[in-house]
């Protein structure tokens, strides 16, 4: 057992290409580069600060369906169908990706999380040694280029051809095309099996899973049920002297309280730190926070 994990409200407040205008009235209004966007918000259970004509401004509109997750682009303006952003990393190197509207409502960046990006490429670039990364569901692979970025040797896990195709295109537009990283199509459970089996450690792992996932052959992520299971074997892949592990929930019911005594079940063999709380994000409107997802995070020292 850890002592009690902290509770943080982690903001990532470092963007340049990234705000959140507004929201309310179960939306939100953001600019991702040069579009503005306005998409659902559940959870923003107060009114809108910014006048109709900003809103109105927005170049797309997400128009969701009844079923989670469903839902169609409705464009008010030219939009690219792709674009580029870029976001500081330190020593004056930029990520730089490609930005795109897909059907799931997404972006290709969730901006929240770049709060774990700064987290884990400083305690990379202090180690003093050779870091491996694991980073499952890595989704466009910006966790992975920033790890990569500040030195690390990355392993990258996603069920999902077109988004590891998405992270190789964000690996060459950031110019990291000589970084160590292994991109990898396949179920995360079933490839950390095989991890455990070949005997292959970790020094720091990202988990990011979604509620609900399918790995390349149909099999089934299911948070709650998929997560422990995932926590146990993970365990098996660590180095003897691990790094760091971060876990951020999305759009599930579950508190960061959960989160952080998963990982200090999974940690309990390593003194260290942990950490737990929710990525917000700031609007630049009404000074008001938006909660996007719950972390837990253990940090070796
Ligand atoms: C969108 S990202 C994570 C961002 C955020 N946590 C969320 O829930 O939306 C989720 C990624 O997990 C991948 N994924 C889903 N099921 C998977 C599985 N069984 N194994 C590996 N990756 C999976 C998806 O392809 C996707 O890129």
């Amino acid at each position: 057992m850890h002592n009690s994990p902290t509770f943080t409200l982690l903001e990532a407040a470092r963007w340049q290409d990234y705000e959140l205008l507004d929201s309310g009235d179960g939306l939100k209004l953001e600019r991702f580069g040069k579009y503005i966007f306005a998409r659902p918000e559940s959870q923003a259970m107060w009114s809108r600060s910014l006048p109709q004509r900003e809103w109105d401004s927005a170049h797309a509109v997400f128009q969701p369906t009844a079923e989670e997750s469903g839902g169609h682009w409705d464009f008010k303006k030219r939009v690219d169908e792709k674009w580029e952003m870029s976001y500081p990393l330190a020593k004056a190197e930029q990520l730089r990706f490609w930005a795109m509207t897909t059907p799931g409502r997404h972006l290709g960046v969730f901006p929240e999380v770049a709060a774990h990006w700064d987290f884990m490429a400083d305690l990379i670039q202090k180690a003093g040694r050779p870091v491996k990364v694991l980073n499952l569901f890595g989704y466009t692979g910006l966790a992975t280029l920033s790890a990569a970025a500040a030195g690390a040797q990355v392993t990258h896990v996603d069920a999902s051809k077109k988004s590891v195709g998405w992270a190789r295109e964000n690996q060459a537009l950031s110019g990291l095309g000589e970084k160590p990283i292994r991109w990898i199509v396949e179920d995360a459970v079933k490839y950390m099996q095989r991890e455990e089996k070949r005997g292959i450690r970790y020094d720091g792992i990202i988990l990011d899973p979604p509620k609900f996932g399918r790995g390349p052959k149909g099999e089934v992520w299911e948070i709650y049920k998929s997560l422990p299971h995932l926590f146990e074997i993970c365990r098996a892949c660590l180095s003897e002297n691990p790094l760091f592990v971060i876990a951020t929930l999305y759009a599930v019911r579950a508190s960061a309280i959960h989160v952080a005594q998963g990982l200090d079940e999974m940690m309990k063999q390593h003194p260290g730190n942990l950490d737990s709380g929710e990525l917000v994000t700031r609007e630049k409107s009404a000074n008001r926070l938006l909660s996007q997802a719950v972390y837990a995070r253990w940090w070796a020292g």
